[in-house]
């Protein structure tokens, strides 16, 4: 998508009223200070320092945002955003996994959030953006039934330090992302490829996501609760009949396997024979407990292909060679973006935020230091209208949150993808609003003073 729009807002402005924009990031991508005041290693460092990265890349400095989160707070007041997204580190806090909490890890996130309030920007707390701590992942990690038990303490140290002042709260980040990723293909932490871990990882998250809703309903009783998924078109490869079954299990292990459960209270069928062994009487119940919204990540849709060798008989498959892509390849289409928002809502009957929308590139400052990111603005831009007639179409959607605020570790591929609509400069750690981020403060403005002049939807 070369056909950038400009720096030009969009012409139709209007959004429902008390719509949220937010910039999103989540802990080991932008927080560093991997060694300081006694936070316990994740996976994640395990993982980055086996070399497992490309470039040899760590999150041990990644934006320095530990100590730069007053200056990160300071981008975002510039951009103008409602709400901040982020996760806390689960071993920052309790550094190992259980047990005694560590007094200067909590303290960090009493320094963000109280800046954030000050700044008028509402902090969204995502509990788990996949850094777990490593002493739990040697005891099994998610393959333990008792790791459901683990994340409910966790949870209600954090909601009980918190709470007072965070009201949105949410459990997991892309739960299917990380169990598959982490489970089932070796592309993230912990690293296996085995069928049978991966089908206990997922009941055990789905048991730990509605644990944890009812810790925080009764320590926060006016919190505002909900997960985020990432949600896309899974097609199969080519467009290949052969390759329409591996396309189907991936669309289930990917859309559904999460919010089905925890949402409509089934797994779905074709994969509940592999959950069974490991479910227990009662445990749906437990899993389906009433929550506020849906978060929605969204990049665009993926394939699919047949392998009868992989841990669940198919592969990652590649877009067709005409498709869109971003610079980092991710297939690009925003008509399937309008579709996602609608059945979602639709499905699940919750009001909708989306949590993750982002293009990835490689882009670089120019020798002035300026960041042109013209094909991100393009893609934003046709983002945000897929979204806008989503909306004038019936869907429930309230929010939109950009990933990401800055430039980070972008997991397997290290700090070459860049997804920040700030950048920033890794060896000195200098951040610089891009023209996607002055694109999307003029967004937020536009769609402000629309509102305050005609309140009427278009
Ligand atoms: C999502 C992750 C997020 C980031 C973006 C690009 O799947 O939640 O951490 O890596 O992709």
């Amino acid at each position: 998508m070369n056909d950038a729009m400009g720096a030009k807002p969009p012409a139709r402005a209007l959004w429902p009223e008390n719509f949220i924009w937010g910039v999103s990031t989540s802990s080991y991508q932008i927080e560093g200070a991997a060694k300081e005041d006694g936070r316990g290693p994740s996976i994640w460092d395990v993982r980055s320092h086996l070399g497992r990265i490309d470039h040899g890349d760590t999150g041990d400095v990644a934006c320095d945002h530990y100590h730069r989160y007053r200056e990160d707070i300071g981008l975002m007041t510039q951009l103008g955003v409602d709400a901040y997204r982020f996760s806390v580190s689960w071993p920052r806090v309790l550094p190992h996994g259980r047990g005694v909490a560590n007094e200067p890890g909590l303290a960090f996130y009493d320094r963000l959030i109280d800046g954030l309030l000050q700044a008028g920007i509402e902090p969204w707390l995502c509990l788990y953006h996949w850094d777990l701590p490593q002493e739990l992942s040697d005891l099994g990690g998610w393959t333990q039934r008792d790791s459901a038990d683990w994340f409910a303490d966790y949870t209600a140290l954090v909601v009980k330090r918190y709470g007072d002042r965070v009201k949105r709260f949410a459990t997991f980040n892309e739960p299917s992302v990380f169990t598959l990723f982490g489970y089932a293909m070796d592309w993230g932490a912990p690293g296996l490829i085995d069928r049978t871990a991966h089908a206990k990882a997922i009941h055990h998250v789905n048991l730990a996501h509605g644990s944890a809703v009812d810790v925080i309903r009764a320590m926060a009783p006016t919190a505002s609760v909900g997960c985020i998924h990432n949600r896309q078109r899974v097609l199969p490869e080519h467009d290949l009949a052969s390759n329409a079954d591996a396309a189907r299990t991936l669309h289930r292990l990917w859309n559904e396997v999460f919010p089905d459960p925890q949402i409509l209270g089934a797994y779905p069928a074709e994969l509940a024979p592999f959950i069974a062994p490991y479910e227990r009487s009662g445990d749906m119940a437990r899993i389906c407990r009433p929550i506020d919204w849906f978060g929605l990540n969204h990049y665009g849709p993926i394939f699919a292909k047949a392998d009868p060798s992989a841990a669940w008989g198919f592969a990652w498959g590649k877009a067709p060679a005409d498709a869109p892509v971003s610079d980092i390849g991710w297939a690009i289409y925003p008509e399937m973006f309008r579709a996602e928002l609608i059945e979602t809502s639709r499905k699940y009957g919750l009001p909708v935020y989306v949590t993750e929308n982002g293009c990835g590139g490689h882009d670089e400052p120019s020798d002035e230091g300026d960041l042109n990111d013209q094909r991100r603005i393009g893609y934003l831009q046709h983002h945000t209208d897929a979204m806008h007639a989503a909306i004038k179409d019936g869907a429930d959607v309230r929010g939109y949150f950009i990933w990401s605020l800055l430039d980070n570790f972008e997991w397997g591929s290290g700090y070459a993808n860049r997804f920040g609509i700030v950048s920033v400069d890794f060896k000195t750690g200098q951040r610089r609003i891009k023209a996607s981020g002055h694109w999307y403060r003029r967004l937020i403005k536009e769609s402000r003073l629309a509102l305050s002049t005609n309140p009427a939807p278009d």
